[in-house]
């Protein structure tokens, strides 16, 4: 049997695979061929920046304004996870963890939120309401409020790009509309409505759930659909991020090249959010830093374009479509946008069985006291599959989890707990 054969044997059983990308091209070369580049990245980090005052004015919470998790060092967790899996973690174990993220909590809110400020950005210059170099902070008055009212901002999505989207479009005044696929898990869907977001319910899945945000959207002239499946802006918001992670492993004092490799799991659902990184890891480190995707047996989407070299396929294909407990990667069909531009530079993707989310959200806060929703979770898979030597940075990117209320966090909590005792 070929290697893609029996890869696809095991995606169809649902059992974890691990993909690994041998045949691409240095990623200088692969960056080269396509149509977005380090300049886009710095525009997108220059808006963000331009908003600054803006953001610090209705999220004080964000101090400076700008929205940014830590990077932290978890050797605690490393033990225990090596501990419970039987395995060793070549080099050192961190995490990312946009699971405090402030404001939306969650990596989704790094291009959601890029992309609102995009649209306000241009609908204020439009109205005079902005001139270039003018302070942000204006746009926290009623006049502006009044004039983005006119508007809607409208976008499909499992859950934490709705929150992202909703959040800091309700903060500028937009009217916010949110269709939710039936994985979205009820806690969203309250915490969303109690921040004056219309929340629209679907019986479908992501894919319909984003058709149906889009076609109602379109419809109508005041609105703007951000478009988890094709949009560029989000995928510029998300790559800011590797900037940042630049200036944290400096100050740090990680050496990041060839003999100390940088090693990033990212949990993928449509794939923008790990996309979108790994486009900005890559235009920073070059081949010096890996990039991992990982996803749930059950929606291994992304996982099925790659080894299938073609982004034209849905997880139905497979005969999976169950449920997944990890409600941000619940997508059965990838963005071929995200594909085209990240095949060639993405190192390997992994798949995770749900109970592993579980056990591994478990680990983490019993050894470090800190909380990751299920789809962040799996991200720590992935040091112990896809392998590394001494020198090795591994950062897990635990996507999200900020908002997760208690009671929904002890349950799944005791879950993980139990199967580890089993
Ligand atoms: C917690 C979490 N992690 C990862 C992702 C994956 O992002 P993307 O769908 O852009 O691949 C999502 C998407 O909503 C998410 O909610």
């Amino acid at each position: 049997m070929s290697e893609v054969s029996g890869i696809l044997e095991a995606m169809r059983a649902a059992r974890p695979v691990f993909w690994k990308n041998e045949g691409k091209p240095p990623a200088e070369k692969a960056l080269s061929r396509l149509p977005v580049g380090m300049a886009d990245i710095l525009e997108a980090e220059a808006r963000l920046a331009r908003f600054a005052p803006f953001i610090r004015t209705v999220f004080p919470e964000t101090g400076q304004g700008l929205i940014e998790s830590p990077l932290v060092p978890v050797p605690s967790a490393r033990e225990a996870i090596e501990k419970a899996y039987g395995k060793s973690i070549p080099g050192s174990l961190w995490i990312k963890a946009d699971s405090e993220l402030p404001v939306a909590g969650s990596i989704k809110a790094r291009g959601g939120i890029h992309e609102v400020l995009k649209v306000a950005e241009r609908i204020a210059l439009e109205e005079g309401l902005l001139k270039e170099g003018s302070d942000t902070s204006c746009l926290a008055s009623s006049r502006a409020r009044e004039i983005f009212s006119r508007r809607e901002i409208a976008v499909g999505s499992t859950g934490n790009l709705g929150m992202s989207i909703g959040i800091m479009a309700a903060a500028l005044g937009f009217r916010a509309t949110v269709t939710m696929s039936r994985d979205a898990k009820a806690w969203k869907k309250t915490l969303l409505r109690s921040r004056g977001v219309r929340v629209v319910e679907v019986e479908s899945d992501y894919s319909e759930a984003v058709a149906e945000g889009r076609r109602k959207c379109e419809a109508d002239g005041a609105c703007h659909f951000v478009d988890d499946e094709r949009s560029l802006d989000l995928f510029m918001g998300y790559a800011v991020a590797a900037l940042r992670l630049k200036r944290q492993l400096e100050e740090a004092g990680v050496v990041t090249d060839s003999a100390h490799p940088l090693s990033v799991t990212l949990p993928c659902g449509v794939g923008g959010a790990p996309g979108g990184i790994t486009f900005g890891l890559k235009s920073v480190f070059g081949d010096a830093v890996k990039c991992w995707f990982v996803e749930p047996t059950k929606a291994c989407c992304m996982t099925l374009a790659f080894v299938r070299n073609t982004p034209e396929v849905s997880v139905k294909d497979l005969g999976l479509d169950g449920p997944t407990e990890a409600d941000g990667l619940a997508v059965g069909v990838p963005s071929a946008l995200v594909w085209g531009l990240v095949k060639d530079l993405v190192d390997g993707a992994l798949t995770v069985e749900d109970p592993d989310l579980f056990r591994l959200l478990a680990l983490l806060r019993d050894s470090t006291g800190r909380r990751a929703e299920p789809s962040a979770a799996s991200a720590l898979m992935g040091p112990l599959v896809t392998g590394g030597t001494p020198g090795t940075t591994h950062v897990a990117w635990l996507t999200g989890g900020l908002f997760l209320p208690e009671e929904v966090f002890g349950e799944m909590l005791s879950r993980g707990r139990a199967l580890l005792k089993s």
